[in-house]
């Protein structure tokens, strides 16, 4: 057991989740706490970053920790907690805040991608700081490895940054850790194949939509514009339909490409067997989804007994901060 490597994985609680989040993220941390000890982050602080509006947090961070436990993230085996109820975190940010420079923080693109594509006008302290809030979360637990998308590889290089000066100035606490990149990391939304999943973009498919919903959005999503009538040759390469069937659909997705292809193959069918096969592959995280979401009681004492190990491990790694820190 001593020998096991921890994983800490977080997300912003955005409220209910997507197709691109179970692709991209959740169905990497289900495969993954078999062979690690896994700690899942409700990055709540972080959502405070781009949105100082708190009202919905609460609900939004229960909402994502029902599709975890949905899509079969152990509560037993993976502590699942909110980042603001371990005191720990905001402490250790702090301390790291002082080893890493200002010009490092403007440089990170992650940082400067965001605030063009929100069109933020001017970035408060803690939002161009938040990726050492970041290493805190990460470097609490001591964690080997995060699984991440590309946008997030140069936090995880800035908290290696921080790990080494850290243990070279007051000594060897932190690992530094390293990136565990996704497979299919990219998930395009419902408007384009050039596009990503998101909320903000609105072309989500998402995983409580009921299986009306499901194919109503299926039946909306854009496709190959050169593929006007049911007979016309059409690109699978560049429809994000097809991206789904390659995904959710393995078996028939040779077929679907040929049948696309020479046209025998027409939009509104290919659409309505993804759209099943989407449905299928929903249909058991729904029935979990449904269990938790009438018992209540059940989720918020899956979410106190993750924070109570949570903070177990960081006030353990903080007694080593201090010690090694002489503070206190
Ligand atoms: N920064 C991540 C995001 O914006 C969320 C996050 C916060 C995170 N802390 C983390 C991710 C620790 C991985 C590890 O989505």
């Amino acid at each position: 057991m001593a020998t096991q490597k921890t994983i800490l994985s977080g997300m912003r609680p955005t409220g209910k989740l997507h197709l691109g989040h179970l692709v991209g993220a959740l169905e990497n941390w289900v495969a993954l706490q078999e062979q690690y000890q896994n700690f899942h982050l409700i990055a709540d602080y972080h959502a405070l970053t781009t949105n100082i509006d708190s009202s919905d947090i609460y609900q939004n961070s229960i909402d994502m920790l029902i599709d975890w436990l949905a899509v079969g993230i152990d509560p037993v085996k993976s502590p699942m907690f909110r980042q603001s109820q371990i005191k720990e975190h905001t402490e250790l940010h702090l301390i790291f805040s002082m080893l890493i420079t200002q010009a490092r923080l403007e440089r990170n693109p992650a940082v400067k991608d965001q605030v063009r594509d929100l069109n933020i006008e001017s970035v408060t302290y803690g939002h161009i700081g938040y990726p050492v809030l970041q290493a805190a979360d990460i470097l609490l637990y001591k964690g080997d490895f995060v699984p991440v998308g590309e946008d997030q590889v140069p936090h995880v290089e800035i908290t290696r940054e921080i790990a080494r000066k850290f243990n070279a100035q007051y000594g060897a606490v932190f690992p530094e850790p390293e990136p565990k990149l996704t497979k299919f990391a990219r998930l395009p939304g419902l408007d384009g194949a050039d596009k990503k999943m998101s909320k903000s973009a609105g072309n989500t498919i998402l995983l409580s939509d009921s299986p009306e919903d499901i194919q109503k959005k299926m039946k909306g999503a854009v496709t190959d514009p050169q593929k006007i009538r049911r007979n016309d040759p059409g690109r699978p390469e560049i429809c994000l339909v097809y991206t789904y069937h390659l995904k959710f659909n393995t078996t028939e997705a040779p077929e679907i490409e040929s049948g696309c292809r020479s046209g025998a193959l027409g939009c509104v069918d290919c659409k309505r067997r993804c759209a099943t096969r989407i449905i299928e592959t929903l249909a058991p995280i729904g029935e979990k989804r449904a269990f938790y979401e009438t018992r209540p009681n059940e989720v918020t004492a899956i979410l106190a007994d993750g924070e109570t190990k949570a903070r177990a491990r960081a006030e353990e790694t903080m007694k080593e901060v201090r010690n090694v820190m002489k503070l206190g």
